[in-house]
């Protein structure tokens, strides 16, 4: 692939601007720096550089985002700031997009990718990803309560009742639960209809992806193999 569509693809701007990167010899490809927006790579696992920073080809971006408490899934937000401008430009550029949403007091696990195909078979309903969330509540959460949670709660815009496919209880106000949907304040509604409150959500992991320990609040990750991870799943 010619260096210069190599860059375009990962977000290093239009043509021109990518042509004008490498003639004013910004661009390195395995250390050495390359003046030639013609030169030709395999793009393959390609290590190369931006001004110093280092980047590797992917044909695919996948991402994950430990996200603080305090900012919007929403490239344009109404209150907060964007989880947005928690990534670099270039993943921006290349059209990056969060898997699903968190809302703006929860934290914890978000992806990101621009792969379509991927996205969909993450948020798709009918692909049933489990979604661990760590659920601290206002009061102690009762036995009556976390079989309601198992068995099914109505929520008001549905009277189908929704469940949690696992509520394991760690502390008196705090339990681990596994929902399949994606939908709207789920979890804080189905915590609110079980007779309790949420004070605080902070997501553990997608399908069999956790969220890296490593990772800080803010801070996002390169994902090589999220798929086989959530394929484990049944993804
Ligand atoms: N359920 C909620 O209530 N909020 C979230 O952010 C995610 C799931």
């Amino acid at each position: 692939m010619e260096l210069e569509r190599l860059l375009r693809s990962q977000g290093f701007g239009s043509r021109r601007e990518a042509r004008a990167l490498i003639w004013a010899g910004r661009v390195g490809v395995d250390g050495c720096v390359c003046e030639d927006p013609q030169a030709r790579f395999d793009p393959e696992g390609l290590l190369f550089s931006v001004d110093g920073v280092e980047w590797i080809y992917r044909k695919f971006a996948y991402l994950a985002l430990n996200k603080p408490a305090g900012y919007e899934c929403s490239r344009y937000p109404a209150h907060h700031p964007s989880v947005y401008s928690l990534l670099p430009s270039p993943l921006l550029a290349r059209g990056v997009q969060a898997v699903g949403r968190l809302d703006q007091d929860a934290t914890g696990l978000l992806l990101f990718s621009d792969d379509g195909s991927f996205i969909h078979r993450c948020t798709s309903p009918r692909k049933l990803v489990p979604k661990v969330y760590q659920v601290e509540t206002r009061h102690p959460i009762d036995d009556r309560q976390v079989a309601a949670l198992l068995s099914g709660v109505e929520l008001h815009d549905d009277a189908q009742p929704v469940s949690a496919s696992a509520c394991v209880q760690l502390f008196e106000r705090c339990v681990h639960l596994t929902v399949t949907q994606g939908r709207y304040h789920l979890v804080k509604r189905m915590v609110a209809a079980a007779g309790n409150r949420v004070e605080a959500l902070h997501r553990v992991s997608i399908g069999g992806l956790r969220l890296p320990e490593s990772l800080s609040e803010g801070q996002w990750t390169w994902l090589d193999v999220p798929e086989m991870a959530l394929q484990a799943q049944g993804v």
